[in-house]
């Protein structure tokens, strides 16, 4: 079984073909960054139109690496949602026309739902499992028990993690992309203890999240230094580590607690793993957190490659996979989705 994926819902445009033995036929990824960079963040506008121009050359560029022909794929996959609706549309009416020309079956696949099941293509990951979900636009616990089937224990209440991270990148004049940007900066810390950040919502009974405040707190630090040299920037996105980890890890080993009373750990290796996915999971430093916390807790921790963590679309592909085994395929009529909770 051989599946076509297409990822268009930010400024990756991205496609990618995948098997049912969990093998990568091809993964190709055209990064706007530089598109964006000027403006400092995505344009939706401007990222529908470079969609649109770059994605029938990287679908011909997939297909040729996984040196097949179209007439061998039996499915069509592609992000129907939630994300930016201008670049969603092109995707899905592409594989809409792709599918519709050959006959083939389409499956709109929810790019959370691409994050939340690419550990099961990197790795053997049975369900249930907790997954910590921390991208650009979204940071929520789920205990994932079966392809679209999500329990949802905690959510952000403001800032998504990943934008906290570029929103905090930006404060310290470190530019665009900040994820990536700030974590190199940390590793250069000279005096990580220096400054002393609140761990957000650390102690709180429930698995939600909060990164506003933090945000607040870098920002208050910068005024008071004035003109922050290269050193006081390293100490500061160090503390921001410290305490973005602080929290995610309180808030996971709470959603844990809940997750094996509901799951004890079961034959067929369900109940076992924590699995980290999106954006934020590329962060060194979290990983090395995440995995002491599920080793601590007796938990396997599973974190999928680096370049698989960012926006891709081996995961649509697969997600897409996934649902298309089990008969869950969609019509032609599917209506993209801006907002789409899992
Ligand atoms: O999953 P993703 O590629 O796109 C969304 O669906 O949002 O996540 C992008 C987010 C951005 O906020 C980016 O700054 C963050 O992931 N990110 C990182 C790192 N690499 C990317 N955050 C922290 N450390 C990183 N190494
Ligand atoms: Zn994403």
């Amino acid at each position: 079984m051989i599946v076509l994926g297409i990822e268009t819902s930010c400024d990756e445009t991205a496609c990618a073909i995948v098997d049912d033995a969990r093998g990568i036929r091809a993964n190709v990824v055209l990064s706007q960054l530089d598109e964006h960079r000027p403006y400092g963040g995505v344009v939706p506008e401007v990222a529908a139109r470079a969609h649109l121009h770059y994605l029938d050359g990287l679908i011909r560029q997939a297909l040729d690496e996984a040196h097949l022909d179209l007439g061998q794929v039996d499915a069509i996959a592609a992000t129907g949602g939630p994300g930016l609706i201008g670049g969603v549309i092109v995707g899905v009416m592409t594989a809409k026309a792709m599918a519709a020309a050959r006959g083939l079956p389409f499956v709109a696949v929810n790019h959370l739902e691409g994050h939340a099941l690419t550990a099961r293509l990197t790795d053997d990951v049975p369900f249930p499992y907790l997954l910590l979900l921390v991208s650009g636009g979204h940071c929520q616990l789920l205990e994932v028990e079966g392809v679209g089937r999500y329990r949802r224990l905690g959510t952000t209440i403001d800032d998504a993690v990943g934008e906290a991270f570029d929103k905090t990148a930006k404060l310290l004049g470190l530019g665009y992309p900040g994820g990536p940007l700030l974590e190199k900066a940390a590793q250069k810390a000279t005096n990580p203890g220096r400054f002393d950040l609140p761990a957000p919502m650390k102690g709180r009974p429930d698995c939600d999240f909060s990164f506003s405040g933090l945000k607040t707190a870098v920002r208050r630090h910068v005024e008071q230094l004035g003109t922050p040299t290269e050193a006081d920037v390293a100490d500061l996105a160090a503390a921001f580590h410290h305490a973005v980890g602080q929290s995610l890890l309180d808030r996971c080993d709470r959603a844990i607690k809940a997750f094996k009373g509901r799951h004890p750990a079961d034959e067929q290796g369900g109940g076992r793993h924590l699995v980290v996915a999106g954006g934020v999971a590329a962060n060194k430093y979290l990983r090395e957190q995440l995995a002491k916390l599920a080793a601590k807790r007796g938990l396997t921790f599973t974190a999928p490659p680096l370049a698989l963590c960012t926006d891709n679309a081996a995961m649509i592909a697969w997600a897409g996979l996934e649902r298309f085994r089990l008969g869950q395929t969609d019509g032609l009529d599917f209506a993209p989705r801006p907002r789409w909770p899992l």
